[in-house]
């Protein structure tokens, strides 16, 4: 693909054999800016989002995309889609492309790249951008692979890969460059990661595949076991979000919810009222790993870093950063303040598109980069 180049001193834009001219005091830049539109994605396994450079966020929709099995074409992606989850007639599916934080199903996530990068562009053609995309630190060599040749598919001119931890930490505002360690506990749908990071770097890094999904699935199992109803995953999710939480607290009796769903024994759809205190024991296990896994990387911080740690507090990032009382809980289990980001959903894209804007400064920080 060609590039436009600026020569500023004929007040000269070059597209290949074309030529603009540009009055004095226009800014090239700008010019140049209509033709290309770098993105930092943050491709997650509940949501994915898009920065444009110069413009910030513009798009936050779910990684659900909808296919007609019969004309094998998408019906319809995010928002749209995941109204459709569970809720689809035989020759169409409503299918998540990503699980555990990694690509599972590859068409159908570049079908959903495809799409929200052209949703961006509106419709004009241009000079395809660069990408930076946030990734899993725990992922293999095979899954970046997968991860660049989607975005490459999706029209990308090169793709450089972050850390999530790194770009979360970023988004939400931590001073990664200075010698200091911070710790970002980023909880998503699929994956939760815990780095301490110094010098722009991961000093190190654990990552689970434990998140929030584990959290709404724990509800279903939790639902069908003990009363006899089965719900689908949109439902727990709501549950999850309505009167979940982490920690007891004094109005843990007073808080609930009517659940619709299928009851086992008769067959029949029924409405049963559960209470927050019974949701929070259905997710004791998944949330006793994700604590494990902070505490563990504790262990494992070097003194001066964890000094830093104590001093500064842990940063929550994530979906489910906004789970009720986790951040009570990480903190009571240890001993350090816990703070939660102010936009936790958005941190990977936000850090994603920081490095996009401030390339020269934060080049440092990829994990990988594609040819281009
Ligand atoms: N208010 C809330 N309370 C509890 N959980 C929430 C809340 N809002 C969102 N979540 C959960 O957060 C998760 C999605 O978070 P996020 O968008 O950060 O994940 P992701 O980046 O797509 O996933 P990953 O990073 O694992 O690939 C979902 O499991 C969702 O249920
Ligand atoms: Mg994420």
């Amino acid at each position: 693909m060609l590039q436009p180049k600026a020569d500023t001193k004929r007040n000269k834009i070059y597209y290949g054999h074309l030529s603009i001219f540009y009055e004095r005091g226009d800014l090239p830049v700008a010019f140049l800016d209509r033709f290309s539109r770098d993105m930092g994605i943050d491709l997650g396994t509940a949501n994915t989002l898009v920065y444009v450079s110069g413009k910030g966020v513009v798009l936050q929709e779910p990684s659900v995309v909808a296919i007609d099995q019969v004309q094998r074409k998408p019906l319809a992606v995010g928002e749209e889609a995941k109204r459709m989850l569970g809720r689809t007639p035989g020759n169409v599916v409503a299918l998540r492309p990503l699980r555990d934080g990694v690509i599972a199903d590859f068409d159908t996530a570049e079908v959903m790249l495809k799409h929200f990068i052209r949703r961006v562009h509106e419709g004009r053609t241009l000079v395809s951008p660069r990408i930076v995309i946030g990734i899993p630190s725990g992922v293999t060599g095979v899954e970046r692979r997968a991860v660049m040749d989607a975005a490459q598919q999706a029209g990308a001119r090169t793709v450089y890969l972050i850390d999530e931890p790194v770009a979360a930490a970023i988004g939400a505002g931590l001073p990664v460059a200075e010698p200091t360690g911070n710790m970002i506990v980023d909880i998503g749908g699929g994956t939760t990661e815990v780095a301490v990071l110094s010098l722009q770097g991961t000093v190190l890094s654990e990552s689970v595949r434990v998140a929030g999904d584990e959290l709404s699935e724990s509800i279903i199992s939790y639902m069908k076991k003990v009363h006899n109803l089965v719900i689908g995953e949109r439902t727990a999710e709501e549950i999850k979000i309505a009167i979940g939480s982490a920690y007891p607290s004094l109005d843990d009796n007073e808080i609930g919810m009517d659940v619709r769903g299928l009851h086992l024994l008769s067959g029949l759809p029924r409405t049963l009222y559960v209470k927050t205190g019974e949701i929070r024991e259905s997710m004791a296990e998944p949330l006793a790993v994700i604590v494990e896994a902070v505490k563990r990387t504790l262990e494992k911080t070097p003194p001066e870093l964890a000094a830093d740690i104590i001093d500064r507090g842990i940063m929550l990032a994530g979906g489910g950063a906004l789970l009720r009382g986790l951040d009570t809980l990480i903190s009571h289990e240890t001993g350090i303040v816990v703070h939660i980001a102010a936009d936790p959903l958005s941190c990977v894209v936000l850090g994603a598109g920081r490095v996009l804007e401030n390339f020269g400064q934060m080049g440092r920080v990829f994990s990988a980069q594609s040819s281009g």
